[in-house]
């Protein structure tokens, strides 16, 4: 069946803490993820609340989650970083900036498309905004989430860099026609 990609609710916030945590338990979730699950179960419901809330409108992020049979398959967040402010890694760019993260597709869910059909819903999300291209950041040793991204369209930039969680790959999906 296909995935219907929708975004977040501000009112889901106790699913997206609950997909997050499962997230976070995956065997990849350390070469995937900035935090762990010890950190994120710790987290008040407010955090969660703030984050459903910020994530459900406006234009500074925006999470996309994939149902099948009206449950969560996966998700992905787009994150908007204005000119001249520092991204969740730190890093400062002269334009406004969209990256995915969190990106995430339920164990039951893969292989099926989910993925793909969440990174088009946040392609097109993204170039609603005007913005040309969408960037993502990948660990150099999560190969099936780099298969999974090319076969999306987002090819290596060649730039690279030692992050939080080790060596990182940035990857771009052009948004131009
Ligand atoms: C990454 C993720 C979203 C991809 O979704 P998916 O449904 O598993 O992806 P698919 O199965 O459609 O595609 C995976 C691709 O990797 C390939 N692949 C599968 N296992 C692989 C492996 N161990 N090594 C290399 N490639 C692999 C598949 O052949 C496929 O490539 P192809 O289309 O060229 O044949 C999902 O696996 C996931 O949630 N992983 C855990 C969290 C994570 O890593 N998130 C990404 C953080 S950047």
């Amino acid at each position: 069946m296909a995935p219907q990609i929708r975004r977040v609710r501000s009112d889901e916030w106790p699913q997206v803490r609950a997909f997050r945590l499962a997230a976070l338990l995956d065997e990849a979730a350390p070469i995937a993820f900035l935090e762990t699950h010890d950190v994120a179960a710790d987290r008040p419901d407010e955090f969660w609340q703030e984050r459903a809330a910020g994530a459900s409108a406006g234009e500074t992020a925006a999470q996309l989650v994939a149902e099948v049979d009206e449950a969560w398959a996966g998700t992905a967040t787009v994150l908007v970083t204005p000119a001249g402010t520092p991204d969740f890694h730190g890093r400062v760019t002269e334009h406004r900036r969209a990256t995915v993260v969190g990106v995430y597709v339920d164990p039951r869910h893969r292989g099926s498309g989910v993925i793909d059909a969440l990174l088009d819903a946040a392609a097109d999300w993204t170039g609603t905004l005007g913005i040309a291209e969408l960037a993502l950041d990948v660990h150099a040793d999560n190969a099936r989430a780099q298969a999974a991204y090319r076969r999306a369209g987002f090819v290596p930039t060649g730039g690279s860099f030692v992050g939080r969680i080790g060596p990182e790959i940035d990857m771009v999906r052009s948004l131009r026609p």
